[in-house]
Protein backbone atom coordinates (compact mmCIF):
# COMPACT_ATOMS: atom_id res chain seq x y z
CA UNK A 1 0.00 0.00 0.00
CA UNK A 2 1.98 3.12 -1.28
CA UNK A 3 -0.10 5.47 1.34
CA UNK A 4 0.91 3.50 4.62
CA UNK A 5 4.24 3.46 3.66
CA UNK A 6 4.47 7.27 4.07
CA UNK A 7 5.97 7.22 7.49
CA UNK A 8 7.10 3.71 7.71
CA UNK A 9 9.86 4.01 4.91
CA UNK A 10 11.77 7.29 7.24
CA UNK A 11 15.14 6.36 8.49
CA UNK A 12 17.51 7.85 10.93
CA UNK A 13 18.32 11.53 9.93
CA UNK A 14 21.81 13.17 10.40
CA UNK A 15 20.15 16.42 10.97
CA UNK A 16 17.36 17.30 13.41
CA UNK A 17 16.00 20.62 12.85
CA UNK A 18 14.50 22.63 16.18
CA UNK A 19 10.64 22.04 16.50
CA UNK A 20 10.29 25.94 17.65
CA UNK A 21 11.83 27.07 13.51
CA UNK A 22 9.28 26.41 11.03
CA UNK A 23 10.53 25.31 7.53
CA UNK A 24 8.93 27.44 4.66
CA UNK A 25 8.20 26.07 1.48
CA UNK A 26 10.20 24.76 -1.45
CA UNK A 27 9.94 25.43 -5.12
CA UNK A 28 8.29 22.11 -6.83
CA UNK A 29 9.13 21.63 -10.77
CA UNK A 30 7.75 18.66 -13.05
CA UNK A 31 9.77 18.20 -16.41
CA UNK A 32 7.78 15.94 -18.79
CA UNK A 33 6.36 13.54 -15.86
CA UNK A 34 5.02 10.46 -17.06
CA UNK A 35 3.47 7.51 -15.75
CA UNK A 36 2.75 4.04 -17.97
CA UNK A 37 1.66 1.45 -15.32
CA UNK A 38 2.00 -2.06 -16.19
CA UNK A 39 -0.55 -3.79 -18.35
CA UNK A 40 -2.38 -0.60 -19.36
CA UNK A 41 -1.95 0.60 -23.16
CA UNK A 42 -2.45 4.76 -22.50
CA UNK A 43 -0.21 6.20 -19.90
CA UNK A 44 -2.04 7.54 -16.63
CA UNK A 45 0.01 11.00 -16.40
CA UNK A 46 1.32 12.14 -19.79
CA UNK A 47 4.37 14.79 -20.05
CA UNK A 48 3.27 16.84 -17.19
CA UNK A 49 5.14 20.33 -16.96
CA UNK A 50 4.65 22.59 -13.85
CA UNK A 51 6.41 25.24 -11.52
CA UNK A 52 5.09 25.72 -8.31
CA UNK A 53 6.35 28.53 -6.45
CA UNK A 54 7.59 28.48 -2.36
CA UNK A 55 5.20 28.91 -0.02
CA UNK A 56 2.32 29.08 -2.79
CA UNK A 57 -1.16 26.72 -2.08
CA UNK A 58 -1.85 24.91 -5.57
CA UNK A 59 -4.71 23.27 -6.24
CA UNK A 60 -5.38 20.31 -8.74
CA UNK A 61 -9.06 19.91 -9.91
CA UNK A 62 -10.08 17.27 -12.45
CA UNK A 63 -12.48 14.71 -13.40
CA UNK A 64 -12.02 11.06 -11.77
CA UNK A 65 -9.58 9.00 -13.39
CA UNK A 66 -7.50 12.32 -15.00
CA UNK A 67 -4.36 11.49 -13.47
CA UNK A 68 -4.60 13.47 -10.35
CA UNK A 69 -3.84 11.33 -7.26
CA UNK A 70 -0.92 9.81 -9.44
CA UNK A 71 0.70 12.78 -10.23
CA UNK A 72 1.16 14.24 -6.31
CA UNK A 73 2.20 10.66 -5.73
CA UNK A 74 5.22 10.71 -7.73
CA UNK A 75 6.32 14.07 -6.30
CA UNK A 76 6.84 11.99 -3.12
CA UNK A 77 7.89 9.19 -5.27
CA UNK A 78 5.23 7.45 -3.40
CA UNK A 79 4.42 5.94 -7.19
CA UNK A 80 7.63 6.03 -9.89
CA UNK A 81 7.70 7.98 -12.40
CA UNK A 82 8.22 6.20 -15.78
CA UNK A 83 9.79 9.06 -17.48
CA UNK A 84 10.96 12.64 -16.65
CA UNK A 85 11.84 14.50 -13.47
CA UNK A 86 10.78 16.32 -10.45
CA UNK A 87 12.60 19.39 -8.62
CA UNK A 88 12.34 20.16 -5.15
CA UNK A 89 14.26 23.71 -4.65
CA UNK A 90 15.95 22.64 -7.66
CA UNK A 91 17.27 19.60 -6.53
CA UNK A 92 16.91 16.79 -8.87
CA UNK A 93 14.85 14.61 -6.20
CA UNK A 94 14.00 11.28 -9.19
CA UNK A 95 17.10 9.61 -8.58
CA UNK A 96 16.83 10.11 -4.59
CA UNK A 97 16.66 8.17 -1.69
CA UNK A 98 12.53 8.09 -1.60
CA UNK A 99 12.86 7.90 2.00
CA UNK A 100 14.79 10.92 2.34
CA UNK A 101 12.83 12.14 -0.40
CA UNK A 102 9.56 11.69 2.22
CA UNK A 103 11.22 13.81 4.93
CA UNK A 104 10.65 16.89 2.69
CA UNK A 105 7.11 16.09 1.97
CA UNK A 106 4.16 15.63 4.05
CA UNK A 107 1.23 13.73 3.04
CA UNK A 108 -2.27 13.53 4.11
CA UNK A 109 -4.92 11.97 2.54
CA UNK A 110 -9.07 11.45 2.38
CA UNK A 111 -9.97 9.93 5.82
CA UNK A 112 -6.71 10.96 7.33
CA UNK A 113 -5.04 7.80 6.84
CA UNK A 114 -4.18 7.68 10.76
CA UNK A 115 -3.08 4.00 11.67
CA UNK A 116 -5.81 2.73 13.82
CA UNK A 117 -4.00 0.50 16.34
CA UNK A 118 -2.16 3.49 17.11
CA UNK A 119 -2.79 6.52 19.60
CA UNK A 120 -3.18 10.65 18.11
CA UNK A 121 0.00 10.86 19.78
CA UNK A 122 2.04 7.99 18.09
CA UNK A 123 0.23 8.49 14.94
CA UNK A 124 1.89 12.38 15.09
CA UNK A 125 5.21 10.65 16.36
CA UNK A 126 5.92 8.37 13.59
CA UNK A 127 8.13 10.64 10.86
CA UNK A 128 9.91 12.61 13.67
CA UNK A 129 10.82 9.18 16.13
CA UNK A 130 12.30 7.58 12.57
CA UNK A 131 14.01 10.50 11.70
CA UNK A 132 15.99 9.99 15.11
CA UNK A 133 14.28 13.43 16.66
CA UNK A 134 15.20 13.11 20.88
CA UNK A 135 12.17 11.82 22.86
CA UNK A 136 11.32 15.56 24.64
CA UNK A 137 11.19 17.14 21.11
CA UNK A 138 8.72 14.40 20.07
CA UNK A 139 7.06 14.89 22.93
CA UNK A 140 6.29 18.96 22.35
CA UNK A 141 6.28 18.36 19.03
CA UNK A 142 2.78 16.32 19.40
CA UNK A 143 1.46 19.36 21.46
CA UNK A 144 2.79 21.41 19.44
CA UNK A 145 1.02 20.41 16.38
CA UNK A 146 -2.63 19.36 18.01
CA UNK A 147 -2.27 23.02 19.34
CA UNK A 148 -1.83 24.45 15.66
CA UNK A 149 -4.85 22.29 13.97
CA UNK A 150 -7.12 23.50 16.94
CA UNK A 151 -7.26 19.79 19.23
CA UNK A 152 -6.66 20.18 22.92
CA UNK A 153 -3.42 17.75 23.33
CA UNK A 154 -4.27 16.56 26.84
CA UNK A 155 -7.69 15.48 25.86
CA UNK A 156 -6.42 14.06 22.57
CA UNK A 157 -3.18 12.73 22.20
CA UNK A 158 -4.04 9.38 24.07
CA UNK A 159 -7.04 8.89 22.38
CA UNK A 160 -7.09 5.98 18.81
CA UNK A 161 -8.85 6.92 15.55
CA UNK A 162 -11.80 5.22 16.14
CA UNK A 163 -12.41 7.24 19.00
CA UNK A 164 -12.38 10.71 16.93
CA UNK A 165 -15.14 12.27 14.69
CA UNK A 166 -14.22 12.57 11.05
CA UNK A 167 -12.83 16.52 11.11
CA UNK A 168 -10.94 15.61 13.96
CA UNK A 169 -9.35 12.95 12.24
CA UNK A 170 -8.77 14.57 9.46
CA UNK A 171 -7.24 17.69 11.42
CA UNK A 172 -4.66 14.49 12.87
CA UNK A 173 -4.02 13.78 9.52
CA UNK A 174 -2.82 16.89 8.93
CA UNK A 175 -0.68 17.40 12.03
CA UNK A 176 1.00 13.99 11.58
CA UNK A 177 2.19 15.35 7.55
CA UNK A 178 3.00 18.56 9.00
CA UNK A 179 4.93 16.55 12.52
CA UNK A 180 8.41 16.25 10.84
CA UNK A 181 7.94 20.17 9.35
CA UNK A 182 8.31 19.22 5.41
CA UNK A 183 8.74 22.36 3.25
CA UNK A 184 6.27 20.56 1.13
CA UNK A 185 2.84 19.43 2.00
CA UNK A 186 0.91 16.89 -0.37
CA UNK A 187 -2.81 16.58 0.51
CA UNK A 188 -5.45 14.36 -1.71
CA UNK A 189 -8.66 15.45 -1.70
CA UNK A 190 -8.31 15.60 2.82
CA UNK A 191 -11.01 16.85 3.31
CA UNK A 192 -13.05 14.73 0.66
CA UNK A 193 -15.30 12.27 3.52
CA UNK A 194 -16.76 14.87 6.38
CA UNK A 195 -19.76 16.87 6.45
CA UNK A 196 -19.70 20.58 4.76
CA UNK A 197 -19.41 22.06 8.19
CA UNK A 198 -16.58 20.53 8.99
CA UNK A 199 -15.30 21.06 5.58
CA UNK A 200 -15.92 24.51 5.53
CA UNK A 201 -14.32 24.68 8.86
CA UNK A 202 -11.31 22.91 8.03
CA UNK A 203 -11.16 24.99 5.16
CA UNK A 204 -10.89 28.11 7.34
CA UNK A 205 -8.06 26.13 9.43
CA UNK A 206 -6.03 25.40 6.48
CA UNK A 207 -5.66 29.28 5.00
CA UNK A 208 -4.89 30.37 8.65
CA UNK A 209 -2.52 27.93 9.28
CA UNK A 210 -0.80 28.33 6.05
CA UNK A 211 -1.11 31.77 6.56
CA UNK A 212 1.47 30.86 9.40
CA UNK A 213 3.61 27.91 8.03
CA UNK A 214 3.72 29.13 4.04
CA UNK A 215 4.06 26.11 3.09
CA UNK A 216 4.07 24.71 -0.44
CA UNK A 217 0.88 22.76 -1.03
CA UNK A 218 -0.23 21.03 -3.71
CA UNK A 219 -3.89 19.91 -2.83
CA UNK A 220 -6.22 18.07 -4.79
CA UNK A 221 -9.74 18.07 -4.92
CA UNK A 222 -13.31 17.17 -6.99
CA UNK A 223 -14.75 20.24 -5.66
CA UNK A 224 -14.31 23.74 -7.19
CA UNK A 225 -15.25 26.04 -5.19
CA UNK A 226 -13.08 24.26 -2.82
CA UNK A 227 -10.63 25.24 -5.58
CA UNK A 228 -11.40 29.29 -5.51
CA UNK A 229 -11.39 29.15 -1.54
CA UNK A 230 -7.76 27.18 -1.29
CA UNK A 231 -5.94 28.22 -4.19
CA UNK A 232 -3.14 30.70 -5.08
CA UNK A 233 -3.07 28.77 -8.05
CA UNK A 234 -5.82 26.58 -9.80
CA UNK A 235 -4.19 23.54 -12.01
CA UNK A 236 -7.48 22.44 -14.01
CA UNK A 237 -6.40 19.16 -15.58
CA UNK A 238 -8.34 16.86 -18.14
CA UNK A 239 -6.60 13.39 -18.69
CA UNK A 240 -3.64 11.83 -18.88
CA UNK A 241 -3.00 14.92 -16.52
CA UNK A 242 -2.69 17.41 -19.57
CA UNK A 243 -2.81 20.90 -18.04
CA UNK A 244 -5.72 23.09 -19.47
CA UNK A 245 -5.47 25.68 -17.70
CA UNK A 246 -2.76 27.00 -14.42
CA UNK A 247 -3.68 30.05 -13.65
CA UNK A 248 -5.26 32.10 -10.55
CA UNK A 249 -8.78 31.42 -9.24
CA UNK A 250 -9.71 35.40 -10.72
CA UNK A 251 -8.13 34.28 -14.48
CA UNK A 252 -9.67 31.04 -14.39
CA UNK A 253 -13.09 32.38 -13.00
CA UNK A 254 -13.33 35.45 -15.65
CA UNK A 255 -11.62 33.90 -19.02
CA UNK A 256 -11.53 29.80 -19.13
CA UNK A 257 -9.00 28.88 -21.22
CA UNK A 258 -11.56 26.45 -22.97
CA UNK A 259 -14.91 24.73 -22.92
CA UNK A 260 -13.33 22.21 -20.53
CA UNK A 261 -12.36 24.53 -18.23
CA UNK A 262 -16.01 26.74 -18.33
CA UNK A 263 -17.37 23.22 -17.78
CA UNK A 264 -15.61 22.24 -14.72
CA UNK A 265 -16.05 25.75 -13.47
CA UNK A 266 -20.02 25.79 -13.84
CA UNK A 267 -22.35 27.65 -13.95
CA UNK A 268 -21.97 31.27 -11.78
CA UNK A 269 -18.85 32.15 -12.36
CA UNK A 270 -19.53 36.36 -11.73
CA UNK A 271 -21.03 34.94 -8.09
CA UNK A 272 -18.34 32.47 -7.45
CA UNK A 273 -15.84 36.08 -7.89
CA UNK A 274 -17.56 37.44 -4.83
CA UNK A 275 -16.41 35.01 -2.73
CA UNK A 276 -12.45 36.32 -3.60
CA UNK A 277 -13.62 39.71 -2.71
CA UNK A 278 -14.13 41.11 1.02
CA UNK A 279 -16.08 43.37 2.16
CA UNK A 280 -12.96 45.91 3.10
CA UNK A 281 -12.01 46.19 -1.08
CA UNK A 282 -15.12 47.58 -1.52
CA UNK A 283 -16.77 51.20 -1.05
CA UNK A 284 -18.08 51.22 2.70
CA UNK A 285 -20.50 54.40 2.83
CA UNK A 286 -21.31 56.56 5.68
CA UNK A 287 -25.02 56.78 6.70
CA UNK A 288 -27.02 58.90 9.28
CA UNK A 289 -26.95 57.33 12.77
CA UNK A 290 -28.41 57.86 16.19
CA UNK A 291 -27.98 56.26 19.25
CA UNK A 292 -31.35 55.21 21.60
CA UNK A 293 -29.96 57.40 24.25
CA UNK A 294 -30.29 60.64 22.02
CA UNK A 295 -33.74 62.52 22.98
CA UNK A 296 -36.57 61.83 20.73
CA UNK A 297 -36.45 65.45 19.60
CA UNK A 298 -33.39 65.00 17.66
CA UNK A 299 -34.30 61.99 15.98
CA UNK A 300 -38.01 64.21 14.95
CA UNK A 301 -35.85 66.62 14.03
CA UNK A 302 -33.20 64.58 12.03
CA UNK A 303 -35.68 62.54 10.02
CA UNK A 304 -37.91 65.89 9.23
CA UNK A 305 -35.67 68.49 8.94
CA UNK A 306 -32.42 66.82 7.38
CA UNK A 307 -31.56 65.29 3.80
CA UNK A 308 -32.42 61.77 4.68
CA UNK A 309 -35.51 60.02 5.18
CA UNK A 310 -33.96 57.40 7.31
CA UNK A 311 -31.67 56.67 9.95
CA UNK A 312 -30.03 53.58 11.43
CA UNK A 313 -30.61 53.16 15.22
CA UNK A 314 -27.37 52.57 17.42
CA UNK A 315 -27.43 50.63 20.90
CA UNK A 316 -25.61 51.78 23.92
CA UNK A 317 -22.37 50.00 22.32
CA UNK A 318 -22.85 51.66 18.88
CA UNK A 319 -24.09 48.69 17.45
CA UNK A 320 -26.84 48.81 14.92
CA UNK A 321 -30.32 48.39 16.45
CA UNK A 322 -33.04 49.39 14.19
CA UNK A 323 -33.73 51.28 10.85
CA UNK A 324 -35.85 53.90 11.46
CA UNK A 325 -37.50 55.70 8.75
CA UNK A 326 -39.84 58.90 8.65
CA UNK A 327 -43.02 57.97 9.63
CA UNK A 328 -42.03 55.19 11.99
CA UNK A 329 -41.86 57.64 14.85
CA UNK A 330 -45.54 58.87 14.27
CA UNK A 331 -46.78 55.24 13.88
CA UNK A 332 -45.68 54.21 16.66
CA UNK A 333 -46.94 57.41 18.83
CA UNK A 334 -42.98 58.69 18.98
CA UNK A 335 -42.51 55.03 21.23
CA UNK A 336 -38.95 53.87 19.88
CA UNK A 337 -39.70 50.56 21.61
CA UNK A 338 -42.58 49.72 18.76
CA UNK A 339 -40.74 52.01 15.94
CA UNK A 340 -38.83 50.91 12.82
CA UNK A 341 -37.10 47.33 11.56
CA UNK A 342 -35.02 45.82 13.72
CA UNK A 343 -31.36 44.99 11.86
CA UNK A 344 -31.13 41.50 11.67
CA UNK A 345 -28.07 40.75 9.29
CA UNK A 346 -24.77 42.62 9.36
CA UNK A 347 -21.42 41.56 7.61
CA UNK A 348 -18.14 42.50 9.45
CA UNK A 349 -15.32 44.40 6.70
CA UNK A 350 -13.86 40.39 6.32
CA UNK A 351 -17.33 38.52 5.40
CA UNK A 352 -16.69 38.06 1.44
CA UNK A 353 -19.14 40.51 -1.07
CA UNK A 354 -21.02 36.89 -1.29
CA UNK A 355 -21.77 37.30 2.10
CA UNK A 356 -23.07 40.56 1.82
CA UNK A 357 -25.12 40.53 -0.92
CA UNK A 358 -27.16 37.62 0.37
CA UNK A 359 -27.70 40.12 3.37
CA UNK A 360 -28.24 42.88 1.02
CA UNK A 361 -30.92 40.67 -1.46
CA UNK A 362 -33.05 39.49 2.00
CA UNK A 363 -32.58 43.41 3.16
CA UNK A 364 -35.86 44.77 1.78
CA UNK A 365 -34.73 48.24 1.38
CA UNK A 366 -31.00 46.50 0.01
CA UNK A 367 -28.52 47.61 2.49
CA UNK A 368 -26.55 45.75 4.89
CA UNK A 369 -24.57 47.49 7.81
CA UNK A 370 -21.26 46.82 8.32
CA UNK A 371 -19.30 46.00 11.91
CA UNK A 372 -15.80 46.01 13.91
CA UNK A 373 -14.68 44.17 16.13
CA UNK A 374 -16.81 44.38 19.09
CA UNK A 375 -19.84 44.76 16.26
CA UNK A 376 -19.64 48.26 16.32
CA UNK A 377 -21.13 49.82 13.37
CA UNK A 378 -18.61 51.30 10.41
CA UNK A 379 -20.84 52.03 7.68
CA UNK A 380 -22.90 50.51 5.36
CA UNK A 381 -22.65 48.72 2.00
CA UNK A 382 -25.98 48.75 -0.24
CA UNK A 383 -27.12 46.99 -4.01
CA UNK A 384 -25.31 49.91 -5.80
CA UNK A 385 -22.01 49.76 -4.17
CA UNK A 386 -21.73 46.21 -4.67
CA UNK A 387 -22.90 46.12 -8.24
CA UNK A 388 -20.65 48.52 -9.21
CA UNK A 389 -17.64 47.17 -7.39
CA UNK A 390 -18.42 43.43 -8.98
CA UNK A 391 -18.91 45.03 -12.52
CA UNK A 392 -15.28 46.68 -11.96
CA UNK A 393 -13.99 43.69 -10.32
CA UNK A 394 -15.07 41.12 -13.32
CA UNK A 395 -13.48 43.89 -15.96
CA UNK A 396 -10.34 44.66 -14.16
CA UNK A 397 -9.78 40.86 -14.04
CA UNK A 398 -10.60 40.09 -17.50
CA UNK A 399 -7.82 42.92 -18.35
CA UNK A 400 -5.65 41.26 -16.26
CA UNK A 401 -6.18 37.94 -17.77
CA UNK A 402 -5.49 38.73 -21.18
CA UNK A 403 -2.43 40.70 -20.29
CA UNK A 404 -1.43 37.66 -18.60
CA UNK A 405 -2.68 35.58 -21.33
CA UNK A 406 -0.17 37.79 -24.09
CA UNK A 407 2.75 37.33 -21.55
CA UNK A 408 2.61 33.98 -22.02
CA UNK A 409 2.34 34.02 -25.53
CA UNK A 410 5.10 35.91 -25.55
CA UNK A 411 7.34 33.55 -23.14
CA UNK A 412 6.66 30.75 -24.91
CA UNK A 413 7.71 32.52 -28.59
CA UNK A 414 11.00 33.39 -26.73
CA UNK A 415 11.34 30.32 -25.72
CA UNK A 416 11.13 28.45 -28.93
CA UNK A 417 13.05 30.89 -30.82
CA UNK A 418 15.37 30.13 -28.19
CA UNK A 419 15.31 26.21 -28.45
CA UNK A 420 15.24 26.60 -32.44
CA UNK A 421 18.57 28.86 -32.29
CA UNK A 422 20.04 26.19 -29.84
CA UNK A 423 19.19 23.13 -32.95
CA UNK A 424 20.69 25.31 -35.21
CA UNK A 425 23.84 25.79 -32.88
CA UNK A 426 27.64 24.21 -33.60
CA UNK A 427 28.35 21.78 -30.81
CA UNK A 428 32.08 21.22 -29.91
CA UNK A 429 31.65 17.32 -30.69
CA UNK A 430 29.85 18.14 -33.60
CA UNK A 431 33.62 19.49 -34.82
CA UNK A 432 35.37 16.53 -33.42
N1 LIG B 1 -2.03 0.92 -9.89
C1 LIG B 1 -2.65 1.19 -11.05
N2 LIG B 1 -2.56 0.36 -12.09
C2 LIG B 1 -3.13 0.63 -13.27
N3 LIG B 1 -3.85 1.76 -13.52
C3 LIG B 1 -3.98 2.64 -12.51
C4 LIG B 1 -3.38 2.41 -11.24
N4 LIG B 1 -3.67 3.47 -10.44
C5 LIG B 1 -4.40 4.30 -11.19
N5 LIG B 1 -4.57 3.82 -12.44
C6 LIG B 1 -5.31 4.49 -13.54
O1 LIG B 1 -4.66 5.71 -13.82
C7 LIG B 1 -5.59 6.72 -14.10
C8 LIG B 1 -5.38 7.90 -13.16
O2 LIG B 1 -5.68 7.50 -11.85
P1 LIG B 1 -5.62 8.50 -10.62
O3 LIG B 1 -5.85 7.71 -9.40
O4 LIG B 1 -4.36 9.25 -10.72
O5 LIG B 1 -6.85 9.46 -10.95
P2 LIG B 1 -7.48 10.64 -10.10
O6 LIG B 1 -7.49 11.82 -10.99
O7 LIG B 1 -6.79 10.75 -8.80
O8 LIG B 1 -8.97 10.13 -9.92
P3 LIG B 1 -9.98 10.36 -8.67
O9 LIG B 1 -10.46 11.75 -8.81
O10 LIG B 1 -11.06 9.37 -8.94
O11 LIG B 1 -9.23 10.10 -7.41
C9 LIG B 1 -6.96 6.06 -13.98
O12 LIG B 1 -7.42 5.74 -15.26
C10 LIG B 1 -6.70 4.84 -13.16
O13 LIG B 1 -7.58 3.81 -13.51
MG1 LIG C 1 -7.42 10.49 -6.79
Amino acid sequence: MPEASTPSGAAPAHTTPPSTTTTTGATIALEDLTKRYSGTPAPAVENVNMDIKAGELVVFVGPSGCGKTTTMKMINRLIEPTSGRIRIDDEDVTGIDPVRLRRKVGYAIQSSGLFPHMTVAQNIALVPKLIGWSKAKVKSRIEEMLDLVGLDAGEFQGRYPRQLSGGQQQRVGVARALAADPPVLLMDEPFGAVDPITRDHLQDELIRLQHELHKTIVFVTHDFDEAIKLGDRIAVLRERSHIAQFDTPEAILTNPADDFVSGFVGAGAALKRLNLTRVRDVEIVDFPTATIDDPLQYLFDMLRHGSTNEVLLLDRYRRPYKWLRRGDLMRAKGSLARAGTLVHDTVTRDATLRDALEAVLTDNAGRVAVTGRRGEYTGVVDMETLMNSVQQLLEEDRLEAVEHQHALLEQRAHQTRREQEGATAVRPEDLS
